[in-house]
């Protein structure tokens, strides 16, 4: 079975509930049908319920299995409305601040999360990422002991000797703009436990830099050497090394060359870029010029499961990102 076929199947079996914001878009309704008949979660939709109903009978589109919830109306807003004056009151927000935000279905959907009224949150085939994060990164927040949240991609190639059975995983690809050393760490550590619980393999982490063991000497390379160090010290099982370059990172007799005796050059199966800007044009080029297809991005570090879908999505990019938030809904406590 594929990656993504077996985040299916477990998602089945896990039944979680995730809520889906942008409940009057077309794409979030086909992939709702979709979900239901599949069964892969159970799901509310948040917006005016006359509309989605009246977007669902035009297209055919059976829903009658999803809660569909008003945010303007609902009988939890007083409830919210407080949590969220008493999570943000030492930044001023006023209950009437709370009812306002309310409105905005990004941030019902994570207060019902916070609440507990739901197990995750998938958004963004309208708005943008910033947009669909700060919502959850006020509210929902970081999981205990983590202070970053970030997001990686899942990148399968038809070449089954690429990576494992042709797979890489590359993080952070979609987030933080320019990770510390301490953070990019961090973003080492969940990546690798993202990997291992989402695609059940055992990471060997590069950590990327345009120097490999010392070939060059900048600020930049020394971020990562520390970054790497960090990292070691936080999960001293963890299989990790760096700084190093792409090909030390992949191909055997340069990682043997660059890197010699290293137990990750040459055989990597986890990238952790430097920073945003490699990250994301890095996947980006990989899934353009090499064909490779992206899953992703999968966000991590979050208290609760909250991901993002690029505005470009399809109906299957929906339904395989609410199955992998189903997933991650299962096994939230090491995500
Ligand atoms: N992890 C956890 N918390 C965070 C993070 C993070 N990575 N970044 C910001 N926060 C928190 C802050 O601590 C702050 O909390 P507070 O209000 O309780 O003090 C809150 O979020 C807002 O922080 P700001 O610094 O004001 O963050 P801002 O809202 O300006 O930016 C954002 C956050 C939108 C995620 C920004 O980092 C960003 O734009 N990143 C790039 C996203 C992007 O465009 N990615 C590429 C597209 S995705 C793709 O191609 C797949």
């Amino acid at each position: 079975m594929d990656l993504l076929e077996n985040i299916k199947v477990n998602a089945v079996k896990l039944q979680n509930h995730i809520v889906l914001p942008e409940g009057c878009e077309t794409r979030t309704l086909k992939a709702t049908a979709k979900i239901l008949q599949e069964k892969i979660a159970k799901i509310t939709l948040l917006g005016d319920p006359a509309l989605i109903e009246a977007i669902a009978l035009k297209e055919g589109l059976s829903i009658s299995g999803a809660r569909i919830v008003n945010p303007c109306t609902d009988s939890s807003r007083e409830r919210y409305a407080k949590m969220m004056v008493e999570l943000r009151k030492s930044k001023g927000l006023t209950i009437e601040n709370a009812y306002d935000l309310l409105n905005d279905p990004l941030y019902f959907g994570v207060m019902m999360i916070k609440a507990g009224d739901a197990d995750g949150e998938v958004a963004g085939a309208i708005n943008a990422t910033g947009d669909v994060l700060r919502p959850a990164f006020q509210f929902v927040r970081t999981l205990p002991g983590v202070s970053v949240v970030s997001g990686l991609f899942f990148m399968l190639f038809k070449d089954k000797n690429i990576g494992d059975n042709g797979m890489l995983v590359f993080a952070d690809c979609a987030v933080m703009p320019d990770p510390d050393a301490s953070q990019l760490a961090e973003i080492a550590v969940m990546t690798a436990r993202t990997a291992r619980a989402i695609a059940n393999i055992e990471p060997r982490v590069a950590m990327l830099s345009f120097s490999t063991k010392g070939s060059a000497q900048h600020e930049l390379v020394d971020k990562v050497v520390r970054a790497t160090r960090i990292a070691a010290e936080m999960d001293p099982d963890l299989l990790i090394d760096g700084e190093m370059q792409l090909d030390a990172a992949l191909v055997p007799e340069v990682g043997q060359l660059k890197s010699p005796g290293s137990k990750v050059a040459g055989r990597a199966n986890v990238l952790v870029f430097p920073g945003l800007e490699s990250g994301n044009i890095g996947y980006k080029l990989v899934q353009r010029l090499a064909g490779a297809e992206a899953i992703g991005p999968v966000l991590q570090g979050m208290a609760g499961p909250i991901n993002d879908l690029s505005r470009g999505c399809s109906v299957s990019d929906i339904v395989n990102m609410v199955a992998i938030t189903a997933n991650q809904a299962g096994t939230k406590k090491v995500l």
